[in-house]
């Protein structure tokens, strides 16, 4: 189904702003599509008895057709609408589990249209249990049939923003309500039968159905084996797919799973609380433990690393794990890991929370590689292993026609849209600066507006303006770019260098720079010999790619030094040669002098 966008831009909606919410379930009840939060994931709600709202839903997420949508509800009430049927069976389970992360799959009234269902004469309720969803529905008024409000085939979204980066311009309005809760979609129970069927496991987990029932009943676990007709039509197909490789990494056996009785999540969900100071306070026992845990990843990353030392890799792991890394202090490992810890290691509620939300995290910072950690056991990380495998599927595994997962698109955010703000600055040196160093700045100004904003690595809520300069050791002060080089530029980017003037690089330059690029690697010996205090933050270009692991080996196995050819006096092939060359490069080395920087991309 073709995609279609419909709007310049989506409404992004504050939850507290009552007359907005009003304004979009209405505009829900005259057939447009509204994102809104649940405690789960976000969805994507429609009128569940308006056929082509339904189909709106479908083309905006690009979802196959045949795979239904579950009909969200504010009041208990409101069941009997869309159901010809409660047996015991489910209405015990909706009793004891709802409002809360929990879909129960039952006989389809006719009020529901048959899109919603997918032709099926079943429907699935669902009553989040968010304040804020079910303000919104209460005004709705009207069943809301709601997938999770992702493109098909990625991460649910667990944030406004996350809604944003897949569906901005494709439906009337977004609701911020926050992070949703338990960051997994709702446990799916078919109770048409005499016993229940979990098709999806959630939060809402085996155990706690089990415990409800009566004697005799028992839960049953559904999975897609070879060749049998799903129960759950979306069970076919593959999702959570970030546009990286998932790999996962497993605990050792025996280790103690923490926040598995995740319905009751107490401000567990806390990141980055813990240090790598913090190592010291732990016991022999969990010192050792911790060992275990992490040397999968370290072993791995090393592995990926000796055979492809340009490898970017992110981690998906525990924030204990971040700390042995920082304080490992390997700094080609370093250079080459981006981190989303979710929290403390063995808390599997922590890590459901995050987990869609670092997958696509770690897309963003255009990894080649995601190593995350698994969680072995009953509970809650059965939920989580179950997206966790499903994201780690292989690429040729995607089902025929369905769209390859896309690199998200970002939605630039404005830099208000954090507490506060850091800056850091970029530094190009070259001897004249009108035509290398000039050049460098140019292109470094264009790739650093592109990938337009940028978050600090330590910081969670601070913004990071990146800024970038050039100098010459032996310039005149006020020339103009070098004409050929200018039109190299332009050629190269559509944009000219006219801004640039000349001028000699002094201490007083060096010193509001936090890294600086010489172009040769004599330049950089040459400012380190004069100012030696400021070599941490010095490198020439092949410096700077040595330094982070990046060799590039002749077919022999010789390590190449690369050197960027002086375009001066040649000609106009020469200068389009040169400024290419200079992007290739700058290409190559952007992710690491953003990590140089202690910035990451959002
Ligand atoms: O937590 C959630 O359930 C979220 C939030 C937004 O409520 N919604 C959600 O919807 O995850 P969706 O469409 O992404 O996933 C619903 C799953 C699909 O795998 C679908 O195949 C299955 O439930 N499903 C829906 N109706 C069904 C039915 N009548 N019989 C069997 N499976 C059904
Ligand atoms: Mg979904």
């Amino acid at each position: 189904m073709e995609r279609e966008k419909k709007y310049i831009k989506t409404i992004l909606i504050d939850s507290d702003d009552e007359e907005a919410l009003k304004d979009a379930a209405e505009h829900l009840r005259n057939g447009e599509v509204v994102g809104f939060p649940t405690e789960t994931v976000y969805g994507l709600g429609c009128d569940a008895g308006n056929g082509d709202a339904v189909k709106r839903v479908f083309e905006a997420k690009g979802r196959p057709a045949d795979n239904p949508l579950i009909c969200h509800i504010a009041d208990k009430e409101q069941i009997k609408d869309i159901v010809s049927e409660i047996t015991p069976l489910a209405q015990k389970l909706i009793d004891s589990f709802m409002p809360g992360p929990i879909t129960i799959v039952m006989k389809k009234s006719d009020s529901v249209s048959r899109l919603t269902t997918a032709g099926l004469d079943t429907v699935g309720v669902r009553m989040p249990s968010h304040p804020v969803a079910n303000r919104f529905l209460r005004y709705c008024g009207v069943p809301v049939a709601a997938p999770s409000a992702n493109l098909s085939g990625r991460p649910s979204p667990t944030g406004a923003r996350s809604v944003l980066e897949d569906m901005d311009g494709y439906i009337y309005a977004v609701i911020d309500g926050g992070d949703s809760e338990f960051g997994l979609e709702s446990t799916v129970v078919d109770c048409t039968g005499k016993e229940p069927v979990i098709l999806r496991p959630g939060a809402v987990t085996r155990a706690d159905i089990d415990r409800v029932l009566q004697d005799g009943v028992t839960v049953v676990s559904s999975t897609l084996d070879n060749g049998e007709t799903p129960r759950s039509p979306g069970m076919k197909y593959r999702h959570y797919a970030p546009f990286a490789q998932v790999e996962i990494m497993r605990m050792p056996e025996g280790t103690k799973i923490t926040g598995d009785d995740a319905a009751g999540s107490d401000g567990r969900i806390v990141r980055g609380s813990f240090k790598a100071e913090d190592l010291k306070k732990l016991t022999d026992e969990e010192a050792k433990e911790l060992v275990n845990i992490a040397s999968p990843f370290i072993l791995r990353s090393r592995e990926i690393l000796s055979k492809n030392p340009f490898a970017r890799i992110g981690l998906y792991c525990g924030d204990e794990i971040k700390a042995m890394y920082d304080k490992l202090n390997d700094k080609i490992l370093s250079a080459h890991t981006e981190f989303c810890a979710y929290g403390r290691t063995t808390d599997v509620s922590c890590a459901s929370h995050w987990l869609f939300e670092g997958l696509r995290f770690l897309d963003v910072q255009e990894v080649d590689v995601i190593l995350a950690q698994g969680f072995d056991g009953e509970g809650l990380s059965v939920a989580y292993m179950n997206r966790l495998t499903k994201a780690s599927g292989k690429k040729e595994e995607l089902t025929p026609g369905m769209p390859a997962p896309a690199r998200p698109v970002r939605t630039p955010l404005p830099i208000d849209a954090f507490k506060d703000t850091s800056t850091a600055s970029v530094l190009f040196v070259d001897d004249n600066n009108i035509s290398l160093s000039a050049c460098c700045e140019s292109l470094m100004r264009l790739m650093l507006e592109k990938n337009e904003p940028y978050i600090s690595n330590t910081e969670d809520d601070t913004g990071f303006e990146i800024y970038c300069e050039s100098a010459g050791l032996t310039a005149m002060d006020g020339m103009d770019p070098d004409p050929d080089m200018d039109k190299a530029v332009r050629e190269l980017t559509g944009l000219g260098m006219n801004s640039i003037e000349s001028r000699r690089a002094n201490p007083a330059v060096y010193d509001c720079n936090d890294l600086i690029l010489t172009v040769r690697d004599e330049q950089a010996f040459a400012i380190v010999k004069a100012f030696p205090e400021i070599k941490d933050k010095v490198f020439s270009l092949s410096t700077f790619a040595a330094a982070n692991g990046l060799v590039m080996k002749d077919s022999s196995g010789r390590v190449m030094s690369i050197s960027v050819p002086d375009p001066s006096g040649e000609n106009y092939e020469t200068y389009l040669h040169t400024a290419k060359a200079l992007n290739a490069w700058l290409e190559l080395l952007f992710p690491y002098i953003l990590k140089e920087l202690g910035a990451s991309r959002v």
